[in-house]
């Protein structure tokens, strides 16, 4: 190992030089893979020493020397983001710096965190070797051990290592001190979407170098899908030896080609590792070796000879309690929980990950596009000027990085690709990264999305390219011929803000469908909401501007598809749908249609389960007998063997393959598709008539079991059931992809003052039988209206509404939604239903749901979106029924079918409310019973809704019968949301 540039200046009390250094670390060693070594290594994090101060002037003189007395400090836990601990508070922007862009130059205003650790260190190490490893400083941390300065690290998410050899104490007490900046030149290229969260994050080692050992290594492992063959070499260890027990390999020289006549291939699908050592004879290295090939053939990306599909994420690295400290279990569920969701791909968005990560993907099997920490978007907003992407000034910075993450990832089977950053424009030291990264490690593409022109780098790489263009880039119409030659991957899309997103079935669709849309990843995988608690002791998730942020960009972090507490969200749930192996359907002539979306593997560890339903009440079930279907294969299986006879109610027969042997987040049981087949509509209903209309005289008029007001034309009660409305009801507690994009609905929606429609009663007639009553509803200040016929029938026990309604006037913007609302008591807080469930769907998100019947309280259909917002819609509802305590209550029975909703706050509430500790239950629910509503998309970063899912004010019927029910016991004990 040799060391880089040498130490920087002692002086600058108000700005050290190095801060302004156009990010080139000093006294750092070369960079090499991150190994498991069985040389001695001490662990130094722990609770470490800490003093916070406002600039680097106001800093303590002299706090890296031994002596130093920090015994009036803070204590603070290493790995941590400072602020995450009570000093300072984060912030967070986008794209803006939050500081004055005046490269390489930070602002006086420069939060600076000292650090001071005392640790033993035994006798034995004496003599030997040693180095110190720093895993991530954000943003520049300057280091000393013992009183004497070692270097300065920048390159928040790379690793660092400093050869501590002559300044170490064996035998004796240490003294690591370490200050860390959290400005420094390098965050002009850390200009990530994303908190800025100073501080030591990632863990400190320090760890004995032997002599004669192995520093470094580069392990490459190819897979010949024609023959079957593996081919090892292992480069950087000549004097070494290699065991892979498993291969028959013991103690051969490592430094040589090692061909293996049949190896089992690494895949996401089957993540084969052979267990190897390489060694020397005073150290032994341990390594799991994944054989496969990933090529870029005739313009398609193949892994071992497959064409594959990147069913991806976007993950940042990200705890609501620790900010970037992510604890070991917790990646490891927060990874399960992708291959349980089918997930099969990470994007590092980006930066490279704890390397633990890398580790688990391979174990796990994840594809792994690796990115370099590198973003300077904010130059974008002042047209690029200056950025740092083509000024040679910062071309050491540039391959600095980029030689730091491949040296280190190097050896990873799972990393399939190299990505030279996000988002930092274009220039030659982004293209002189590529040019090393190809040169060092000719086995993987390169990836960078902002290469328009695919100068650099081996796919043509896209974010939020809408359907349309998408289909088109798949059918070859790409004007430019280098880009019409590459793979197509949507490095993000879906972007999942709130409530969405909507759109992935027909992404999936396009992925399907065009072999050089090769997939991509959703924007993105975890919501960065911070954990917070009201006065009260309210708990919620806090985003930009809580934290007093004078520049900030609100709750665009707040964008996942799992919540901040990693529970998954809707969308998630939906996207699982999306990417689910198996898929089913109603195949020909009464057959059930199988496909076997695997790449690289068959069926055989699927079992299908089917199910006959009427109305959820289960009749038969059995299993499916299928061939072991191989990958990428089609089968259609007759019907399994029905009941002669089946009930006179709507039926279902529904198929679900599920794991049958389990595997890592998939354990035996878990779904990996499904599909429903209807056997038996349901019977028409009959609409309740026969009672007669009577006008009470007091303003009341009553039929069958309902009374209305004659003055608004309203239903106020229906049996014992005191109520309010239905009433026409278009709006919706705007979602975040309403609220942003280049031209958002909700500010058209607010201008025509759809969030507050007012009613006017024009007429209410009776022939009888029938109470017809007219409501025109329409905002203040505009002429726009909308016309509904309310004709209402009912017999002793029930009554029936048909509402027609017609937008009247130029209508030039979609409506929200299209129904009505109901007001009922407080007490009728739990719901069955039968319908799409057991999640929330909406038009364009619906690919998750199942008919079926289901059960829960009023609470459990609400989604805590971080951001509140329009949620718990659910679609295809034929039937749903509110009970109180006693199990009396109302039934609502749509003509065919409704969209239906419950909660215990209006609309108006969820809409005014900002955090979810806004939101208080009232003593009514809210119940809309829906024709539609407008779609989600994902206009936050990407399309709105597909043209079928745009909801444009047009005349609609809705129909549906409202029963008082008496008392069913039993009902009311469900928890959470269960199918009957
Ligand atoms: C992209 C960017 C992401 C994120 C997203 C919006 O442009 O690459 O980091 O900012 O937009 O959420």
């Amino acid at each position: 190992m040799s060391t880089t540039t040498s130490p920087t200046d002692r002086a600058g009390r108000r700005s050290p030089a190095y801060l302004s250094g156009f990010a080139r670390p000093s006294g750092t060693l070369e960079p090499r893979a991150s190994l498991d070594s069985d040389a001695p290594v001490i662990g130094l994090d722990g609770i470490w020493r800490f003093h916070l101060a406002p600039t680097v002037a106001a800093a303590p003189e002299g706090f890296w020397s031994p002596d130093f007395d920090d015994a009036g400090w803070d204590e603070l836990p290493v790995p941590s983001s400072w602020p995450m601990h009570g000093h300072g508070s984060p912030g967070y922007t986008n794209v803006v710096f939050p500081f004055p862009v005046d490269p390489p130059h930070v602002p006086t205003e420069n939060a600076t965190g000292d650090h001071r650790f005392t640790f033993a260190v035994p006798a034995s190490w004496s003599g030997h070797r040693a180095v110190l490893r720093f895993d991530g400083v954000d943003s520049c941390g300057r280091v000393w051990l013992n009183g004497t300065e070692l270097g300065v690290t920048q390159g928040s998410r790379l690793p660092a290592e400093f050869d501590v050899t002559d300044h170490l104490r064996a035998g004796g007490h240490n003294v690591l001190a370490v200050r860390v900046h959290q400005w420094s030149s390098g965050s002009y290229l850390e200009d990530q979407d994303m908190w800025w969260l100073p501080g030591i994050f990632r863990g400190v080692t320090l760890r004995q170098r032997p002599a004669g050992g192995i520093d470094d290594l580069f392990v490459r492992a190819d897979y010949d899908h024609l023959t079957g063959s593996g081919t090892l070499s292992v480069t950087g260890a000549s004097d070494a030896v290699l065991t892979v027990p498993e291969l028959g390999i013991v103690d051969v020289p490592a430094e040589q080609t090692h061909h293996i006549a049949v190896v089992r291939p690494w895949t996401p699908e089957t993540p084969a590792l052979y267990a190897a050592t390489v060694s020397t004879a005073t150290e032994t290295v341990s390594l799991r070796i994944g054989f496969r090939t990933v090529a870029i053939t005739d313009g398609i990306l193949t892994v071992n000879g497959r064409r594959i599909q990147l069913h991806g994420v976007n993950r940042h690295e990200f705890h609501p309690d620790l900010g970037r400290v992510v604890p070991p279990d917790v990646v490891r569920a927060e990874l399960e929980l992708m291959k349980a969701h089918h997930i099969n791909a990470i994007r590092t968005s980006h930066y490279p990950p704890h390397p633990a990560v890398l580790d688990l993907c391979d174990e796990l099997g994840l594809f792994v596009v690796d990115e370099c920490d590198l973003e300077t978007h904010g130059f974008h907003l002042i047209g690029w000027r200056g950025n740092p992407s083509d000024d040679p000034r910062w071309a050491d910075a540039y391959l600095d990085r980029m030689r730091r993450m491949v040296e280190r990832d190097k050896n990873h089977p799972s990393v399939i690709m190299w990505s030279l950053g996000n988002e930092a424009g274009t220039g030659a030291n982004l293209a002189a990264m590529a040019d090393w990264a190809r040169g060092r490690d000719s086995s993987r593409p390169i990836h960078y999305e902002g290469d328009r022109d695919c100068a650099y780098v081996d796919v043509y790489s896209r974010m939020y390219a809408d359907h349309a263009e998408s289909e088109s880039i798949g059918r070859g119409e790409d004007p430019d011929e280098r880009r019409r030659a590459l793979p197509f991957i949507l490095c993000e899309y879906g972007h999942a803000m709130g409530n969405g997103p909507g759109g992935l079935a027909e992404y999936q669709r396009i992925f399907d469908t065009h072999p050089r849309c090769q997939g991509g990843f959703i924007w993105e995988w975890i919501d960065h909401g911070i954990r917070r608690r009201t006065p009260e002791g309210r708990e919620y998730f806090a985003y930009g501007g809580d934290f007093g942020e004078p520049l900030h960009d609100g709750n665009f972090v707040i964008d996942g598809l799992v919540f901040p507490d990693r529970t998954p969200s809707p969308g998630l749930v939906e996207l699982a749908a999306a990417y689910a192996p198996v898929r089913i359907s109603a195949g020909s002539a009464g057959t059930i249609a199988i496909t076997n979306r695997y790449t690289f593997r068959d069926l055989a560890h699927v079992r299908f389960d089917w199910q006959l339903a009427a109305e959820g009440e289960p009749i038969a079930r059995g299993r499916l007998a299928i061939d072991p279907l191989e990958a990428g294969a089609s089968v259609e299986t007759p019907m399994p063997p029905l009941p002669q006879t089946l009930p006179d109610a709507e039926t279902w027969l529904t198929v679900t393959a599920v794991s049958e042997s389990g595997e890592p987040g998939l354990p035996a049981g878990a779904p990996l598709g499904a599909g429903q087949i209807r056997v038996r509509p349901a019977a028409p209903r009959r609409k309740p008539a026969g009672a007669a209309v009577r006008t009470a005289g007091n303003g009341l008029i009553s039929l069958g079991p309902a009374v209305f007001d004659a003055l608004r034309g309203e239903l106020i009660q229906l049996g014992d059931i005191v109520l309010k409305g239905p009433t026409l009801d278009v709006w919706r507690a705007p979602v975040d992809n309403d609220r942003y994009g280049s031209d958002p609905l909700e500010k058209r929606w607010r201008a025509l003052g759809l969030h507050r429609m007012t009613h006017r009663l024009v007429d209410l007639d009776t022939d009888g039988e029938t109470l017809t009553v007219i409501i025109r509803t329409a905002p203040a200040g505009n002429d726009l209206a909308l016309l509904s016929t309310w004709r209402w029938t009912a017999s002793e026990s029930a009554a029936h509404v048909s509402v027609e309604c017609t937008p009247q006037g130029d209508w030039t913007v979609p409506l929200p939604r299209a129904g009505t609302r109901l007001i009922l008591p407080g007490g009728l807080d739990s719901v069955r239903w039968f319908g799409g469930g057991p999640g929330e769907a909406y038009a364009d998100s619906r690919s998750a749901v199942t008919i079926d019947a289901y059960s829960a309280a009023v609470d459990d259909l609400q989604t805590p979106y971080v951001f509140p917002q329009e949620n718990g819609n659910r679609t295809d509802v034929r039937w749903a029924e509110l009970r109180g305590r006693d199990g009396a209550g109302l039934r609502i029975t749509a003509d065919s079918s409704m969209e239906f909703a419950a909660r215990r706050w209006s609309t108006e509430d969820l809409d005014a409310a900002v955090h979810t500790s806004d939101l208080t239950a009232r003593d009514t629910v809210f119940v809309n019973i829906d024709y539609a509503q407008q779609g989600l998309g994902s206009a936050t970063c990407g399309p709105g809704p597909l043209p079928a899912y745009v909801l444009d004010a047009r005349p609609f019927t809705l129909a549906f019968t409202l029963a008082p029910l008496t008392a069913a016991p039993g009902v009311r004990d469900a928890g959470g949301i269960v199918p009957d």
